[in-house]
């Protein structure tokens, strides 16, 4: 079965990424220098809020509204299963005979019930590997390290790593048939979901957090991989991972919950205590059936993770990134004539700045006169670090005045040697 975009909507393939990119930082750095600062809303609402703020009978209320159940879409829960689509759609497999190193960032949507760490709307940091003949332990080590070094450098400490194997589809059906035998006996002690779970997808039983199943599952003896082949991979990917550096744990009741696991899969779980139960930061893994059971050549494998934004974000409550503060000049004029300076000035600069790249530095003033005192203390508010003054005095002697809120120095300049020191300082934050 051939899996396609659904009807208007579009892939971003890496080559036109990076154009994305280009615009996305480009607006970054205009919206840091006029002021902006981001707010992101979830990508549903209640269908209420449309009907009452665009109107009843709006077309897009009435007509254009999508109805997703009608249109037999559905909200992606992950982001895998739409980049294999996307990889087999485009012929990537086929365009590119190395592997395809992809990698995504944004919104994931399940209907779960919502609680400290489960969200309805999340997002994913994730990466995808594909490609023939993937199955190389040093790259399942690799894409374990990566996730590894990703949490590292966000600033992560209190976080382990759980790898297992599950083998390959036969394997899986065999330890599929092991546990059904051996724990046929306990079946009715299984909470409701894990004795719906025995027919279908027993594997599913290992990871239940049902205390009860738990102690049934301590139990077990004997569970694990016989195809030598499986385990030799599996040994392969361990050493692989202890030649770099990667401290793990083998856990082999570790399934993960999505059926499209082959061979190696992880789960990084954070110790930090503001997450509570759901502690898992990330996971990942292999899927080498997955291609073909979206329709692509039998040798093409993959395998990735991803990681959840909001989780990591509450894991780093306990260490907070530390925000790199903008340097913000506040610009307040004293009379009409001044803010019409000023609102010229400001546009002379945010063109200089646009042109420098990235920068963090924003210009903002008021838009109307009001009492010095008042913009004083508004500029203080809002953490300006200096503000620039322009009153009927210095609109005469064609200066500003400059005053420094951290060190309370004043000084005059003119507009030149003020523009002079403010793109001096540009260049010394771009070295
Ligand atoms: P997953 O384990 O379902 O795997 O999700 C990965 C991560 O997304 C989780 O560890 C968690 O941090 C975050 N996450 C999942 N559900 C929620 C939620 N409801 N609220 C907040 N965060 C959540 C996958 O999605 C696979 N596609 C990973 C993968 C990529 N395997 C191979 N390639």
């Amino acid at each position: 079965m051939k899996f396609i975009a659904p009807r208007g909507t579009k892939d971003i393939l890496p080559e036109e990424a990076c154009n994305w990119n280009k615009i996305e930082e480009i607006s970054r750095t205009l919206f840091m220098i006029y002021g902006y600062e981001e707010i992101r809303t979830p990508i549903f609402e209640e269908l209420a809020l449309f009907a009452r703020s665009l109107g009843e009978t709006s077309d897009v209320v009435q007509k254009q509204m999508l109805n997703l159940e009608k249109e037999g879409l559905a909200l992606r829960p992950e982001g895998t299963a739409s980049v294999v689509r996307a990889y087999l759609e485009h012929s990537i497999d086929k365009k590119q005979s190395n592997l395809a190193k992809l990698f995504y960032i944004g919104p994931m949507f399940r209907g779960e019930r919502p609680q400290k760490g489960r969200l309805r709307q999340f997002h994913q940091i994730g990466v995808e590997v594909l490609g023939p003949d993937s199955s190389s332990p040093y790259l399942d080590a690799e894409v374990i390290a990566l996730s590894i070094h990703l949490l590292n450098t966000f600033g992560l400490k209190d976080f382990k790593l759980k790898i297992n194997s599950l083998g390959d589809k036969q394997d899986k059906i065999n330890l599929s048939a092991w546990l059904r035998e051996n724990l046929q006996k306990k079946r009715k002690d299984l909470c409701g979901d894990c004795q719906e779970r025995f027919e279908r997808n027993i594997l599913r039983v290992l990871d239940c957090r049902n205390l009860a199943c738990q102690e049934i599952i301590k139990d077990l003896k004997g569970f694990g991989l016989s195809n030598p082949k499986s385990k030799e991979y599996f040994k392969n990917v361990q050493e692989a991972l202890k030649d770099i550096g990667v401290s793990f744990e083998v856990d082999p009741f570790l399934v993960r919950g999505l059926d499209y696991y082959t061979q190696v899969v992880f789960e990084i779980s954070s110790e930090s205590e503001s997450l509570g139960s759901q502690n898992a930061l990330g996971a990942g893994g292999r899927y080498n059936t997955l291609i073909q059971d979206l329709g692509g050549g039998e040798k093409l494998g993959g395998l990735g993770f991803a990681l959840g934004v909001e989780r990591i974000l509450l894991a780093l409550k306990e260490n907070p990134v530390i925000k790199e503060k903008s340097l913000l000049y506040y610009f307040v004029a004293l009379d009409e004539d001044s803010l019409k300076v000023i609102f010229k000035r400001m546009n002379d600069l945010r063109q200089v700045m646009s042109k420098k790249g990235p920068i963090n530095k924003n210009l903002l003033s008021g838009y109307k006169i009001s009492p010095i005192k008042n913009q004083m203390s508004l500029a203080n508010k809002i953490n300006a670090r200096f503000v620039v003054i322009v009153g009927e005095n210095e609109r005469k002697e064609g200066v500003v005045t400059i005053k420094d809120m951290e060190t309370r120095n004043q000084q005059k300049k003119s507009w030149k040697e003020f523009e002079d020191m403010f793109t001096l300082q540009l260049m010394q934050e771009r070295a």
